[in-house]
């Protein structure tokens, strides 16, 4: 692996509920090196954001949980999920995909949803002291139960293996982990750019009404700012959905 620190301890597991507890309760009994990478064939009992589950296939999907310790102040967690969006997107487009990043930070091809993340921070003195970025992707799952998603099997003629996918997603982490740190406007430009959607018209749904806007990107507070009627909205998290 082409990197000086994320990956170079890897904690391979055959089975575990979830890489991020895994991860979150090693690192408060032992001192782990930045760039600690727990990776599991299976997880029992994977998490989504908003308390949802994550359901992964033994051996088919990538389930990995990387510990980063940026001590970069509370008010840029969102900065730092997009870095971290941005670095899986980038990871997937190294196989010819048009991968993109969907508010706030899923990663789609096309209209369906490849990977997530969920990202765990400790907080410490205003500072986000732990950070366990969980990172899942779909790699050959059957997903004729979930038809909101694909995999990378649904759009290559070869998928990569796992453990050639996580170094690829490794490199792009600590790429623009050096780049967040000096140029983190570099890496809020570079998000944008990958954005689902954006400049674009789009129905969403409120409150069960739907209503249609332009997106115009998304804040320093992970807000999605959207244009309606001419004026600009800003949405959090779970407020409004994509009608896809
Ligand atoms: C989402 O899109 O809702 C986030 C999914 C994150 C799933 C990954 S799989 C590895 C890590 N361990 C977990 O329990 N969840 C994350």
């Amino acid at each position: 692996m082409d990197c000086l620190f994320v990956g170079q301890n890897i904690i391979a597991l055959s089975s575990v509920d979830s890489t991020n507890n895994y991860l979150i309760n090693l690192s408060q009994n032992v001192n782990l090196v930045e760039g600690t990478v727990v990776v599991a064939n299976q997880q029992t009992a994977g998490k989504g954001q908003r308390t949802n589950n994550w359901h992964s296939e033994s051996g088919k999907s990538l389930c990995v949980s990387i510990l980063l310790t940026p001590k970069l102040d509370v008010n840029c967690q969102f900065t730092f999920n997009k870095f971290i969006a941005l670095s899986l997107c980038q990871a997937l487009q190294t196989y010819g995909i048009s991968a993109k990043i969907k508010w706030p930070n899923d990663i789609f091809i096309d209209f369906k949803k490849v990977a997530g993340i969920l990202i765990e921070n400790t907080i410490r003195a205003n500072k986000i002291d732990k950070s366990v970025v969980g990172i899942g992707v779909n790699v050959n799952n059957s997903l004729n139960s979930i038809p909101q998603a694909t995999s990378l099997e649904q759009c290559l003629e070869i998928t990569p293996s796992l453990s050639e996918l996580l170094e690829v997603i490794c490199e792009k982490i600590e790429k623009n982990y050096l780049i967040f740190k000096k140029q983190p406007f570099l890496v809020n430009e570079l998000y944008h750019k990958n954005l689902f959607k954006i400049g674009e018209v789009q129905l969403f749904s409120r409150n069960n009404k739907s209503f249609e806007g332009i997106i115009q990107s998304v804040n320093e507070n992970g807000q999605l700012v959207v244009e309606v009627n001419g004026h600009a909205e800003f949405y959090s998290m779970g407020e409004v959905k994509f009608m896809i």
